[in-house]
């Protein structure tokens, strides 16, 4: 039984999953801050940004596996009636097992290396008492073969070095399915697997949520991906969310410069052509040297003595209630920035 406070004013049509004004700072440098956003049932939201921008963070913040030189300052997550955030840790450890799941950014690092991957999916069955001792091996093998490992007789004998990136990534997503979870967060899950491989599982993640309902949080730099699979999206950049909005819509007009930057770099828009970012001018900055106001400033081709001063916040858009940008020249973006 998993002790957790109730939420009363967690209504019907609450959001199955929120996150609110979440940061987190290393060795006392602030990572990511302020990162609130709200998925509903059955969604998929994209958490996009170049590499170092706190994706990984927010996710290992939200179930509580900060490594140890990290901290979360503050901020409230809330998967249905659970605060998430305020759970002890082995309440916590209880919910990682049965309503989030996370598939982490480097498979083989996450399997235990001296274990059998079929073993593994056979334990962890076992631990969530979906499978008897006896039964486990055989209800393994279905999902290896469900989440489309080939030969899973021969695959489930093996250790995970012997395995391909995609194998590791499979046998990681089955584990993950085990507790048929309601939030599954995956961390950069396609990444580094060729294009093929990437489809296939984008494809599972998508029967996932099609099967089960299952709410997913889908962190990548790959905006193909994102036009393939989200439904919603949060750009971000530096640790915090500077854009947010649904997949369609931000595809359609951006109403921040990084954002519009980011997509410049996908030639079509069709999602047919996947393309790693970033190819903007510089780097996103090192946590300690920190732009004082926006943080996009030092890249950004709109920034004016304003901008280096004050930190826009992100907020609705009086033109377009519906998007929200974290941008002073927000309206101006489409048609500065070619
Ligand atoms: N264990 C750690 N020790 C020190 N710094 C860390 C650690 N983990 C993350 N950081 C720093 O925190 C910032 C955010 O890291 P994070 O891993 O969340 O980025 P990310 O957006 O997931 O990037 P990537 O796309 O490369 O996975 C980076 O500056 C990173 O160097
Ligand atoms: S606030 Fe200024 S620097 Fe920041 S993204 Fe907008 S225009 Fe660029
Ligand atoms: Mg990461």
């Amino acid at each position: 039984m998993i002790a957790s406070p109730n939420l009363s004013s967690v209504g019907a049509a609450a959001p199955l999953f929120e996150v609110e004004r979440l940061s987190v700072a290393i060795k006392g440098l602030s990572a990511v801050e302020d990162v609130s956003f709200a998925i509903n049932a059955g969604q998929t939201m994209a958490l996009v940004g170049e590499s170092g921008c706190g994706k990984s963070l927010t996710a290992l913040a939200i179930v509580g596996l900060l490594p140890d030189v990290a901290e979360r300052r503050h901020g409230t997550v809330r998967l249905m009636d659970h605060l998430l955030s305020e759970l002890a840790p082995e309440s916590l450890r209880a919910m990682r097992g049965t309503a989030v799941s996370m598939i982490f950014q480097e498979p083989a690092a996450s399997l235990n290396p001296l274990m059998r991957v079929g073993e593994q999916v056979a334990e962890t069955l076992v631990v969530h008492g979906r499978a008897t001792r006896p039964e486990a091996r055989a209800t393994a093998l279905g999902l290896l073969a469900a989440v489309g490992i080939p030969d899973p007789e021969i695959r489930a004998r093996q250790y995970p070095f012997e395995l391909s990136g995609g194998m590791c990534q499979r046998v990681m997503i089955a584990i993950a399915l085990v507790a048929q979870p309601k939030l599954l967060i995956a961390d950069e899950p396609t990444t580094a697997l060729d294009v093929t491989i990437q489809a296939q599982i984008l494809d599972l993640l998508r029967r996932l949520r099609a099967e089960h309902n299952t709410t997913l949080l889908l962190i990548t730099h790959d905006m193909g991906v994102v036009s393939d699979i989200a439904d919603k999206v949060c750009v971000m950049y530096a640790g915090r969310i500077v854009e947010e909005a649904d997949v369609e819509a931000l595809f359609e007009r951006q109403y921040h410069p990084y954002t519009r930057l980011l997509l410049r770099t996908i030639p079509t828009l069709d999602g047919r052509r996947k393309t790693l970012l970033p190819t903007i001018r510089g780097n996103v900055p090192d946590l300690a040297g920190w732009p004082k106001g926006c943080r996009f400033a030092p890249r950004c081709p709109l920034a004016d003595s304003r901008c280096a001063l004050d930190a826009p916040p992100l907020v609705a858009l009086d033109s377009d209630p519906q998007r929200k940008s974290a941008c002073w020249h927000a309206e101006k973006v489409m048609e500065r920035i070619r």
